[in-house]
């Protein structure tokens, strides 16, 4: 859908000149309006200035809404909640990617195309023996998915529409293949080939955890809850990582290069690298009665530590997807005959006391989608180094189908942001000799 001109506008003016512009107000369906600054540089030669883009929007967008007032998440229109619970992660990229919900023939055919599309190159796997067995998965991760480019050169023209569309075909098919192999890795333990008979959670466990020395069948309540998670990190909007895709892809980089700096960027502990950050957190608090300590430095300003799956830029209430988490650890815990798992229950109870701590409650820090996913893979036996590793293959779907739509959209040029220069004017360059 297009953006509308709004019936009013915004009026600038320079006090010290008394000159004054009328700036476009642009309205999109939902959520709020944007003043279109686009001119202002050309008309007022002035920049704006806004480090973090906390007021800025990068591009107009169909994919998803975040109501962070409400906490309110939707995927082309869908409530998060609806699709965790009635939809399955294949039909969600469906709708992430093509906009509606599938007929039963169009789901078919893409579960197909996906599910024929998750073998790598074989040469492929001799990439990871370049790799140290410590070597943490996310590294791995950057270096294989970088590395497609070098296998599939018909997929790497952007502007090629059924080049983009075999591109993003193989990126969320082979996803999960990467991010066992890279576990398998870890262990010393042989590659596991994808099955065509599995579906795509089930698939990515059963790579993760089979044994070639004999049967193995996957937990189907396990297999529901990945396919639960992987739909709560679907897409989110224009974070971090996907930014970092758009703006890669804006400058003509080929899908899988971008996707790989995608992935860089996901790692950090502030954004993707916090559900790893969170379990560290959580076995360093260790027990309940030293929780206030940890409350306290995460309030001292000048103590670097922050509450890990805690705060957001965006939501100022509940993250939808942390309440779907939460729900979903319960279940995987009854499943698996936890009663008792220390980890969750200091959870609980850090979110309880957080939630009632002044500082958090003015600023209005909630639990994020990464405060129980981390104990949720825990459980499932998935390793700390995974986490993100997950969050990344769960995330592509989104950074794929936010690639296509700033290649497809006619307003979108190569992303090249401005700066407040605070450095030294002009000065002449002091032969070495007359410097003191
Ligand atoms: C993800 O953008 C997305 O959509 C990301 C994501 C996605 O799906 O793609 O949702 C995934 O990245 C979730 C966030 C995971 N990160 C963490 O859990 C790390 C801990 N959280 C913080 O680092 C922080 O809350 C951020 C990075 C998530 C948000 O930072 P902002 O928006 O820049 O907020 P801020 O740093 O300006 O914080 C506002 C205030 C500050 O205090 P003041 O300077 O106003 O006094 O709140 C404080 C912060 O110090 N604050 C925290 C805090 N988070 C913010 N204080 C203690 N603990 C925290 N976790």
């Amino acid at each position: 859908m297009k953006n509308k001109i709004a019936d009013h506008t915004f009026t600038l003016t320079n006090n010290a000149t008394g000159e004054s512009w009328e700036l476009p107000v642009l309205s999109g369906t939902v959520g709020p309006d944007v003043i279109d600054i686009r001119k202002l540089y050309a008309d007022t030669g002035h920049f704006t200035y806004d480090p973090g883009y906390t007021s800025t929007g990068s591009c107009q967008s169909d994919i998803t809404y975040i109501d962070g007032d409400k906490g309110e998440l939707l995927y082309r229109g869908y409530r998060i909640e609806e699709l965790a619970v009635n939809s399955d992660y294949l039909e969600t990229c469906y709708i992430l990617i093509y906009g509606d919900l599938p007929t039963q023939e169009q789901l078919d055919t893409f579960r197909r195309r996906i599910t024929y599309h998750t073998m790598l190159h074989e040469q492929l796997l001799s990439f990871y023996r370049g790799f140290r067995r410590d070597s943490h998965p996310m590294a791995i991760m950057v270096g294989v998915v970088g590395a497609l480019s070098a296998f599939y050169h018909d997929s790497l023209d952007i502007t090629n529409p059924k080049h983009r569309f075999i591109a993003s075909t193989r990126l969320i098919a082979k996803m999960p293949t990467i991010a066992a192999n890279a576990y398998r890795y870890s262990l010393g333990m042989p590659f596991v080939y994808p099955r065509n008979d599995l579906t795509y959670a089930e698939n990515f466990l059963y790579m993760m955890f089979s044994n070639p020395c004999e049967e193995y069948k996957v937990n189907p309540v396990l297999t529901r809850a990945m396919d639960r998670i992987l739909i709560l990190h679907a897409d989110h909007e224009q974070n971090a990582s996907t930014s970092t895709v758009r703006i890669a892809g804006s400058s003509g980089a080929n899908p899988f290069a971008c996707i790989a700096a995608g992935i860089a960027c996901l790692w950090g502990p502030a954004h993707g690298g916090a559900n790893e950050a969170v379990l560290t957190m959580l076995e360093e608090i260790g027990t309940k009665d030293r929780i206030p300590e940890f409350i306290a430095r995460a309030k001292d300003k000048n103590d670097p530590f922050r509450l890990m799956g805690f705060g957001h830029r965006v939501y100022k209430n509940f993250d939808p997807r942390a309440r779907v988490m939460h729900q979903t650890a319960r279940e995987v815990f009854e499943e698996l005959g936890v009663t008792h798992d220390p980890l969750l229950e200091l959870a609980v109870e850090l979110e309880k006391i957080a939630l009632e701590d002044p500082y958090f409650v003015e600023k209005k820090l909630y639990p994020n989608v990464d405060f129980y996913s981390g104990i949720i893979f825990r459980a499932m036996g998935i390793p700390t180094s995974m986490f993100t590793v997950l969050f990344a293959m769960a995330r592509t779907v989104g950074w794929v189908a936010q690639w296509n739509e700033m290649i497809e959209d006619p307003q979108q040029k190569i992303g090249r942001p401005r700066q407040l220069y605070t450095g030294h004017p002009e000065r002449i360059y002091e032969p070495i000799e007359n410097r003191g």
